[in-house]
């Protein structure tokens, strides 16, 4: 069958019976995985009869295949499904955590990851997943923190170009494409207090300088679905929030794709207390624009009733039930249900995709200290002693979202490092659980360290303490993860013999008595499949670390939200009667953008031509990188820039770029970034963006922390007329 153009769908539609239009615009979970507390209770009847059109949570080939079958060649139009799923960082195999790999900073990385998996999880008859998930966060506190692109909104536009780009792919009819969602618009990274699914309230001025560029930059991508959040906006759930979605994005940011609820949220308006049953509910998402009901059944039993009643009109209903079918029919699946999951995948495709997810999985990992270079671990080391609850936890290296990836093929600490140095001896106890108070594996913890020359402490979260509500008021080591490691690091000073700390971990955690005590601080998030081996390369020095957080760490829960492009107060400091704490200092314990290498590199000599210029034009920004240290190293170069005056308070940085650049031991380059001076718009007081002419410095360096960065003026000029 060839694929549909307009005229055919609207004869579709016309021949649509309400509940099988209906259908269309509901998505029910099969049981292989659930996310939310409810479970359907559906049949394979129900899409015969096409009162479901979609499904969610379904893995494998086969079982998609049939149902796929039993859609097209069993329901009495014949309306392929879409079959959805949490392809979040990877299918099988699993590529580190997003945050992880946010700590990158490379766009072609993030698509390379984000193409594997859309493959892999079509090779299982999928073809939409959830994702990319574009919540900027500047909340530790926050489990989903783990999912997005951490702090920068900057940050959130290049990931979310990268990820459509990779998922969709360049044909999104071809078999290896899957439609990309959006998720979730919008500000759910604002919850209160950091507390999952809680209230959301920010400013336009703030939605629309932090949280919304990244969907902006997701529509101009082309993505094809956007998913709203569980949570309101200033009191209006975003389910039923009309203005945000009618409104705002479909009509001002101009997206012309299918909205699709989350997880059982058009029911769940009535816990917000907007409506009073699944009718009222279900007129709200409709009325708002949400055209796929996930799992709540809002739609297939309210809208009858609502239509009836005349709260709903059947152009309504109809118009999203077109958004749905031409969506289905540009991933071609009315021309080849069939096409994604026909062919499995060749070894060698898994081998190589392997490969690549522990070449990104080292180059996330992030070096946060290193005392007397005591990392890498020396080459003739004999006797290595591996401590801590995530030395041994192939399952715990997923991270949240592992999909179809099972705890078996995951690589441990401990197997990466015994295959990584087959020649020393590698001692191994746990000591402690993740959670939980039992202490009495402390001891035999600690005889180990007597034995060896090295420690390696592998502490941090569960795979489950990040990720969807997984909030943590607590946000530093789980259960008596601090006495293990208290003991290990006096035990280890007493012998002598350096104790490498390594995090895993979906976010920030507060650990400064640790990042004070280690020789040395990794975080390796939570790395994907290839964990064990990744850590090897960059523990024995065959990969130099690259990555850098893309979110602050802060030095105490107090501190939150801490990130680098605050305002400044009328009264910065220091002094007394300055913006700052009384009993904390301000300053984070990690700002943003901070790692090192194995290397030691240092800039100068930053350069910017022109010096002043107008929005016509791309500013050259050059800067000399020199590598002093006796290590080849990748250095990360970030380019902020900072307003002088502005007529709204201008953040004192705002990220515009990110270089990186390679240098053997001694060597020096010059690297070029370019700012396209347009770049440098703002919102003006009525939220209209605008270039204002004046001082801009164009600040360079490693990472936010404002003393390593060096500065040159921009003059910005009003735009000559032509
Ligand atoms: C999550 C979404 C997810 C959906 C489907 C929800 O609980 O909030 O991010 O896509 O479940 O699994």
């Amino acid at each position: 069958m060839k694929p549909l153009d307009t005229p055919q769908i609207e004869t579709l539609i016309g021949r649509m019976t309400l509940t099988e239009k209906l259908g269309q615009l509901t998505m029910m979970a099969a049981s292989h995985t659930v996310t939310g507390p409810t479970i359907t209770g559906h049949s394979t009847g129900d899409i015969r009869s096409g009162r479901i059109g979609n499904l969610l949570n379904l893995i494998g080939a086969g079982p998609a295949r049939e149902m796929q079958r039993i859609a097209v060649e069993e329901s009495r139009l014949g309306v392929p499904l879409l079959i959805g799923l949490d392809v979040i960082h990877g299918h099988r195999t699993l590529f580190p955590a997003p945050l992880a790999e946010v700590a990158l900073f490379d766009p072609e990385a993030w698509a390379r990851t984000a193409r594997e998996a859309a493959r892999e999880a079509a090779a299982d008859g999928i073809n939409m997943t959830f994702a990319p998930m574009l919540d900027v966060s500047r909340e530790p506190r926050w489990g989903r923190t783990v999912e997005g692109p951490g702090e920068s909104p900057w940050v959130g536009r290049h990931l979310a170009e990268a990820k459509v780009r990779g998922f969709q792919g360049a044909d999104l009819a071809a078999a290896d494409s899957v439609a990309a969602v959006a998720k979730h618009y919008c500000a759910y990274g604002a919850v209160t207090a950091g507390r999952e699914y809680a209230s959301v309230d920010v400013s336009d001025r703030t939605l629309r300088e932090i949280h919304e560029p990244a969907f902006e930059a997701a529509i101009g991508a082309g993505v094809v679905a956007v998913m709203p959040a569980f949570t309101d906006l200033a009191g209006i759930p975003m389910t039923a929030h009309a203005g945000m979605l009618r409104g705002r994005l479909r009509r001002e940011l101009g997206f012309e794709g299918v909205l699709v609820s989350d997880y059982n949220a058009i029911a769940e308006l009535i816990q917000h207390g907007v409506a009073a049953d699944l009718i009222e509910a279900a007129t709200l998402a409709l009325k708002a624009g949400v055209d796929i009901d996930m799992v709540s059944g809002a739609y297939l039993q309210g809208l009858p009733v609502a239509l009836e009643r005349g709260l709903v009109s059947q152009s309504e209903i109809d118009e999203s039930v077109y958004r749905v079918l031409a969506l289905k029919a540009r991933l071609g699946l009315f021309e080849d249900p069939y096409r994604r999951g026909a062919t499995a995948e060749n070894v060698t495709a898994v081998t190589e995709r392997r490969r690549l997810s522990r070449e990104v999985a080292a180059r996330s990992m992030v070096l946060l200290s290193n005392r007397d270079e005591a990392l890498p671990l020396f080459g003739g080391l004999r006797r290595l002693a591996l401590i801590g609850p995530l030395a041994d936890a192939p399952g715990e290296m997923r991270g949240p979202w592992w999909c179809a990836a099972q705890p078996e093929e995951q690589i441990s600490v401990l197997a990466g490092m015994r295959a990584a140095l087959p020649r020393s001896q590698i001692f191994h106890a746990s000591g402690v659980d993740i959670g939980g108070d039992d202490e009495s594996g402390i001891g035999a913890a600690l005889q180990l360290c007597d034995n060896a020359e090295a420690v390696v402490l592998c502490l941090g979260e569960a795979a489950t303490m990040s990720g969807e509500a997984a909030s943590r008021a607590h946000p530093g080591l789980p259960g008596r993860q601090r006495r293990l490691a208290e003991a290990v690091l006096q035990r280890a000073a007493d012998r002598t013999i350096p104790v490498i700390a390594v995090l895993f971990c979906g976010r920030p955690l507060i650990v400064p008595w640790l990042a004070e005590r280690a020789s040395a601080l990794l975080v390796a998030w939570f790395p994907g499949c290839e964990a064990g081996h990744a850590l090897a390369d960059i523990l024995t020095g065959s990969t130099s670390p690259s990555g850098r957080t893309p979110i602050t760490w802060p030095r105490a829960v107090g501190q939150i939200p801490l990130y680098f492009a605050e305002r400044s107060s009328g009264r910065p400091g220091p002094g007394p009667f300055s913006s700052r704490y009384i009993d904390e200092s301000s300053s984070p314990l990690f700002p943003f953008g901070h790692g090192l290498t194995y290397g030691r590199c240092s800039m100068s000599d930053l350069r910017v031509t022109p010096q002043a210029a107008d929005a016509s034009t791309t500013v050259e920004v050059r800067v000399d990188v020199e590598n002093q240290g006796a290590r080849k190293a990748e250095e990360t170069v970030f380019l902020f820039t900072r307003r002088l005056k502005s007529r709204v308070a201008p953040p004192v940085l705002e990220l515009h770029g990110v270089g990186k650049i390679i240098l053997e031991p001694g060597a020096r380059d010059t690297l070029v970034m370019h700012l396209p001076v347009a770049e440098l718009r703002s919102l003006g007081p009525d939220l209209e963006p605008g270039l204002e002419p004046g001082a801009v410095d164009i600040l360079v360096g490693p990472s936010a922390d404002r003393a390593s960065l060096l500065s040159a003026r921009l003059e910005v000029l009003a735009k000559q007329p032509s």
